[in-house]
This record gives structure tokens, sequence and C-alpha cells, in this order.
């Protein structure tokens, strides 16, 4: 499973960059808005730093201006993947738009309809939101899971599956197991991922034996 990072932050995706960890990055209007800096400007650094896809969102409504707005965005680099919302004017958006040659996310997927729609409109990327629907107490998970085997079912929708709205390292781990392609994650729930106290714990013991011999590697 790929990882991209929810955050349009770019100190934050210039941090994470050395991991190699980070194939992407998804940016939304809040997320701009909590960044304090000109979209235009942020999407052009992060597609600097970062080689995968980077999702800008437009916040047009009506389907000629999605399209105007992603022609603008997707000039930036050619790294952009437009995002558009899962509306009928957001799937004929992203008809256009992919059509032209650029990557489209659809986004704010809450069924499996809807992801059905958006793979027949030629999406790169279906976004599911799980933390959203959990929020409302539908299981995020089960959605994935659906989505996985209506795409499965057939070749010509070659869209990938990209879990958002992740709060928890468990939903890294469901999503993966659920065969979503990418997960979109908070840079701290990406750290979050590698941390287990029984390391700390082992390594702590290790390093305390390994002072006591008196010895150095380098
Ligand atoms: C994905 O593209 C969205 O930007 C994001 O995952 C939404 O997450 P939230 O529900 O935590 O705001």
């Amino acid at each position: 499973m790929k990882f991209f990072v929810d955050t349009a932050d770019v100190d934050e995706i210039r941090e994470l960059a050395p991991s190699g960890l980070m194939d992407g990055v998804t940016t939304n209007p809040s997320l701009i808005m909590k960044a304090g800096r000109p979209m235009m400007d942020v999407i052009a650094e992060i597609c600097d730093v970062v080689e995968g896809p980077v999702s800008a969102e437009v916040t047009a409504t009506e389907a000629e201006a999605m399209i105007a707005e992603g022609r603008k965005l997707a000039a930036i680099a050619k790294n952009v993947a437009v995002k558009v919302p899962l509306t009928w004017d957001g799937l004929i958006a992203c008809r256009t738009l992919s059509n032209e040659g650029n990557m489209v996310n659809v986004t704010l997927c809450f069924n499996a309809n809807q992801a059905l729609l958006a793979g027949r409109a030629g999406a790169t990327f279906i976004s599911p939101f799980i933390g959203r629907l959990d929020d409302i107490g539908i299981d995020g998970m089960e959605l994935i899971e659906e989505i996985r085997i209506i795409y499965d079912n057939y070749e010509n929708i070659e869209t990938e599956i990209l879990a958002a709205s992740i709060r928890t390292p468990n939903h890294v781990k469901l999503a993966a197991m659920a065969g979503a392609d990418v997960a979109t994650v908070p840079p701290a729930v990406l750290k979050g991922l590698v941390k287990h106290p029984l390391t700390d714990k082992g390594l702590a013991a290790f390093l305390a034996d390994w002072e006591k011999t008196g010895q150095s590697i380098l």
C-alpha cells in the first residue's frame, strides 16, 4: 500500500521526505486554510518536494467552472492530481479532465455507488472518507471492502482506492487488509505507525548492555 500525506504544511512535508515513505500528498480547502498561505504557492512548493501525485481541490460547484479551475491547478506541475467532489458536476469535470490526460482524485465518497460512478468517470483515485463515516456510527472500513469488490469485478475500472479521513494507526492496518491501494494519513499518524512500547523497551535494554561492553562500532 502506498502512503500519501494529508497536509498542506510544506515544512511537515519536507521533514517527511527523507523517509521515502511519502508517495504523494493530499490537500483540501480546509488544510489550505490551516496553512494560511496562497493555495497556488503551497501546491507549487509541495510539487517541488514530492514526485508523486499532489492533490489540489477545485472549489467551484458547476462543471464548467470546475474544469477551468482544474486546468489551472494541473498547470502548476505535472504531478498535480485535480481533486473534485463526488457530485454530478464533479463527475462531468472528472471525465473531461481525465480525458485531457490529468490525474483526478474524486473526493468526499461515502458509499459504494458513488465510487462506481467515479470509476466509470475515469477517476485516477477515489477517496472514501473512513473517519467521517465512523463519526456518524457507520463502519467506514466496510466501504473500502465494498469498493474493492466492485472495482475488482470490472477490468475497465483502473481507479485506485485512496483511503481518506484516516485518524488512527488501526485505520491504516484495516485499510491495508481491505485492499486499499493508498492511504492518505496526517503526518502524526504516519509517524505513529512505527511506535510500539516493546520496541522502545527492547532498544533501551540493548543500549544499556552495549554501554557496559565499553565498545564502539565506529
Ligand atoms: C482527503 O483527501 C481529505 O483531505 C482528508 O483525508 C479528510 O480528513 P478528515 O475527515 O480528517 O478531515
